[in-house]
């Protein structure tokens, strides 16, 4: 195995910088210190993977995935060390002093980095039969250039073509030394088999007379190919693409996304489209921020990767409204991943290939963004078009259009979309929001469990009933409270507890300000305990003790000063006295819309303890004792913050002296209560991992 030298090594993890590497792959937002982003290594809809740029070191508070850049490269790419440092190498033009390897012994590094060689090298092969080869020219090139394609274009994607024999790449791939295995685990070859299936020894090129079509993942690399035929009339397929191999993952690939993703990052942006050329004609014309799905319909997998970089598709569908009917599932699941979703339509019988060409790149621009409309508006005029005067139809299109309102996770748009909805169908809001309601409680009854309170993720949150408004509604509290992603910034660059609650600091330099209640902090900390009981009371935080017994026995003998949450303890409390958990989805059904309301966004809110803690086992045990420290701090900080009142209103006092025994026996108590302030800080302190990267 070739070896980089140790000066070459130092040099790279010198030269690289975290910021830029993770860059690459996630779109970093920097909040504090550190920069923030959706995990790429686990499915999550709110971010807790940190890069901390000072250090080197990105680490996910989700799934605990944690290192530096040439791990950060391991784990996305699932490379070895030495590519993951040649990788970085690349990206910072440093060279590496390798011994000169012969292909066997390139090929002996492992399976994976094998088959991203020999997918590689197989990409400059038919990139060069494109280029100098006569029947590459003669019928490739020309195509390509007869569907507009410029040689710039052809680069950018390192487009090919592979010559109309049998073996071409077969034997000039065994004449440079690559192993038939490779060749065949990534499917450019075919071993043929016999009526009994049986291998008869013989092997053939997978693509042949093909216009090639390379596939990158999004460092780059080559993992696979879709091939156009050139015969007007054949036979097979008209796109032949690679199979699945361990490199390939096709649900979990979008083409063109490579050359996509900074346009994407900047345009906040993406436009996906279905065809390989629909990619290359936009990239052309200036639409840089385009990916296709390829023809498949989209995964889960498809949609995380677009939600790396950006919150917002609008999807590029051939073909009219009629057409599109039938991606509307996939169009939902993009809602579903928490996407704004768009959507533009071509005239009839246009992708978005022919219709750039047709009007040219200024018009497609315009077209772009005249003809765009959102997703949920273009799906209510689509079926109520078609359900038109049947009153039958027109009720299932309604619960069509429910459909997708309710797969959209953010309650605020869900909201703005139903008032629109019920606008747009000319029917009261307050129908719809029953309708939609009920349509919401079958969906949960009809899933696995329905909602539980185990933290089950966010794909249960979404589920939240809808209150009609009213003049009087008591919205939930709506203050700054620190995010879980900056208060573990915080505590991760060793911010006290106290300096994250505010107040604190020693009775001798104290000032009244100092002691001023942060507003509303009582407020939130009584909302923090509430959601904990409302979100995890069946879990287990020691043998026999259950967060709900533990929360309530701390509490015991105190009540919430907070008018809705003193209502929302009571009813937790009354809950467990009839024998059941307290649970988002009985709450959710309560009578009182301010109730509902509070439940709703506690249940939808950002942060859960962890999306998978019941999938991932092994995280289980991390995530137990983050439960416990969760329950200590609400119930630590509740206390402190009841003290830090208390002691405000002493100080007050003070200044208005009544007589000298009241004076001396106030003072006393704010000695006591500074103590158990002190006391109570302390215990933060130590209850609060701090966590280390
Ligand atoms: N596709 C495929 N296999 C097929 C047909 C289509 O993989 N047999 C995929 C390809 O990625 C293709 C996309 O589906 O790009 C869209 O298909 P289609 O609209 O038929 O092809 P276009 O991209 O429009 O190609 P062309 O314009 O060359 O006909
Ligand atoms: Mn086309």
């Amino acid at each position: 195995m070739a070896r980089i030298p140790k000066e070459t090594v130092d040099q790279i993890i010198h030269h690289a910088d975290i910021v830029e590497v993770v860059g690459d792959f996630v779109s970093l937002k920097r909040k504090g210190q550190n920069m923030w982003a959706c995990c790429p290594f686990h499915h999550e809809k709110s971010p807790s993977f940190s890069v901390a740029p000072a250090k080197g070191l990105y680490k996910c508070f989700g799934c605990g995935k944690a290192g530096g850049v040439v791990q950060f490269i391991m784990d996305i790419e699932g490379t070895s060390y030495v590519e993951a440092l040649k990788y970085l190498a690349k990206k910072y033009s440093i060279d590496v002093q390798e011994e000169e390897k012969t292909p066997e012994q390139q090929l002996a590094q492992n399976e994976k980095d094998s088959q991203f060689i020999v997918s590689n090298w197989a990409k400059d092969h038919y990139h060069k039969l494109l280029q100098d080869n006569e029947e590459g020219q003669s019928i490739g090139w020309s195509y390509l250039k007869q569907r507009g394609l410029n040689q710039a274009t052809i680069k950018t994607f390192e487009l090919g073509y592979s010559l109309d024999q049998w073996d071409d790449l077969l034997k000039s791939a065994t004449a440079a030394g690559f192993e038939l295995k490779y060749l065949e685990k990534t499917g450019l070859v075919v071993r043929r088999e016999d009526d009994q299936g049986q291998d008869t020894g013989r092997r053939y090129d997978r693509f042949r007379g093909r216009v090639m079509f390379p596939i990158h993942n999004i460092s780059g690399r080559v993992i696979g190919f879709g091939a156009r035929t050139l015969k007007p009339n054949d036979k097979t397929a008209k796109y032949l693409n690679s199979p699945e191999s361990e490199i390939y993952h096709k649900s979990d690939v979008l083409y063109g996304l490579y050359q996509a993703r900074q346009p994407i990052r900047s345009e906040e942006l993406c436009y996906l489209v279905e065809g390989y050329l629909d990619v290359l004609s936009l990239h052309q014309g200036g639409i840089k921020n385009v990916v296709a799905s390829s023809g498949t319909s989209l995964t889960d997998g498809q949609i995380r990767l677009i939600k790396r970089y950006t919150d917002n598709v609008t999807v590029l569908y051939d073909g009219d409204a009629a057409g599109i009917r039938a991606s509307l599932r996939g169009i939902d699941m993009l809602l579903e991943g928490g996407l704004n979703v768009r959507v533009v339509l071509f005239p009839d019988g246009d992708d978005p290939d022919s219709y750039i060409r047709k009007v040219g790149d200024q018009r497609f621009k315009e077209h772009l963004e005249g003809a765009s409309q959102d997703f949920i508006q273009f799906k209510t005029d689509l079926v109520s078009r078609e359900a038109a005067h049947d009153p039958v139809k027109k009720a299932e299109a309604i619960r069509e259009v429910l459909q997708s309102i309710s797969k959209v996770p953010d309650p605020i748009k869900r909201q703005v979309f139903l008032q629109q909805t019920s606008q747009a169908f000319g029917i009261d809001e307050q129908v719809l929001i029953t309708e939609y309601n009920k349509l919401v409680r079958n969906a949960t009854q009809k899933a696995p469990g329905g909602q539980s309170s185990s933290g089950s993720g966010a794909a249960g949150s979404n589920s939240g009933g809808f209150q009609p408004r009213t003049n009087n509604q008591q919205s939930a509290p709506n203050n700054r409270r620190l995010s879980p992603e900056e208060e573990a910034e915080a505590l991760m660059y060793g911010a006290s507890p106290e300096d994250l609650m505010g107040g604190g600091g020693d009775l001798g330099t104290l000032t009244r300000e100092d002691l001023e209640p942060v507003p509303d902090v009582l407020e939130l900390c009584e909302r923090e305990v509430v959601r904990l009981l409302l979100l995890y009371s069946p879990q287990p935080l020691a043998p026999e003790v259950s967060v709900a017994q533990y929360l309530l026995e701390q509490l015991e003998g105190t009540g919430f000063k907070t008018g809705i949450y003193a209502d929302l303890l009571h009813l937790c409390r009354q809950e467990l006295e009839q024998g059941r958990w307290p649970e988002v989805r009985t709450l959710i059904q309560h009578g009182r819309s301010d109730i509902r309301s509070v439940v709703a966004e506690l249940a939808t809110e950002k942060y859960e303890l962890s999306p998978n803690w019941t999938t991932h086992q092994i995280h289980v045990p991390r995530e137990l004792d983050l439960l416990q420290t969760a329950c200590d701090n609400a119930i630590l900080r509740l206390n402190k913050v009841n003290v830090e009142r208390e002691l405000a209103v002493r100080l007050e006092a003070l200044r208005h002296p009544t007589d000298e025994a009241s004076m001396m026996e106030n003072l006393q108590t704010i000695h006591l209560l500074k103590q158990m302030d002190n006391q109570l800080a302390n215990m933060l302190g130590t209850v609060i991992p701090r966590a280390s990267m």
